[in-house]
């Protein structure tokens, strides 16, 4: 497997089909583009991916399988995404969360996110917060 085919698997279980491997392979070949992703040994374990536009981040997504949970790794990876979004000059991120997303949340609450909005009715069976981080 290559190196796409692997972030593509990890995508889809940690997400389902909520990206098909077109609107993947899109998003990474986009200059605004952020990846980071974290390997445990030769498996990849974890991404997180969004982009930067001007002074403005976006986490899209952060993941991590779920034989890899529960030890820090996504926290890492917001901490490194953080980074590589203010190098390019980001001061401020955004994200948005399904409303029942209590792992999500309790992550983004703990890296210094603070709840900005509700957007209701957002997904088809949730509502979506809206969060923000000074960077
Ligand atoms: C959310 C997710 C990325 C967390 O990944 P992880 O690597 O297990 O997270 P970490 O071990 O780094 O945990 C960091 C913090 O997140 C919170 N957290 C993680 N899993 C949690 C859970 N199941 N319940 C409550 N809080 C949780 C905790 O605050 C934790 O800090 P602590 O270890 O001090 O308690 C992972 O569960 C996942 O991939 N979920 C599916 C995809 C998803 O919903 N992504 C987020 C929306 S884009």
């Amino acid at each position: 497997m290559d190196v796409f085919d692997e972030l593509y698997s990890l995508e889809t279980a940690c997400f389902g089909n909520s990206w098909t491997s077109e609107m993947l392979r899109t998003e990474l070949d986009c200059p605004l583009s952020v990846l980071v992703y974290e390997f445990v040994g030769e498996k990849l374990a974890a991404f997180a991916i969004g982009r930067v536009v001007v002074d403005e981040a976006e986490l899209f997504q952060i993941g991590t399988h779920p034989d890899f949970r529960g030890r820090g790794i996504a926290k890492a990876l917001l901490e490194r995404f953080h980074e590589k979004t203010r190098e390019r000059g980001a001061l401020v991120c955004f994200l948005e969360v399904r409303s029942r997303n209590a792992a999500a949340i309790e992550l983004y609450e703990k890296a210094g996110y603070e709840r900005v909005s509700v957007r209701k009715d957002y997904y088809p069976d949730d509502d979506a917060i809206i969060m923000r981080k000074e960077l």
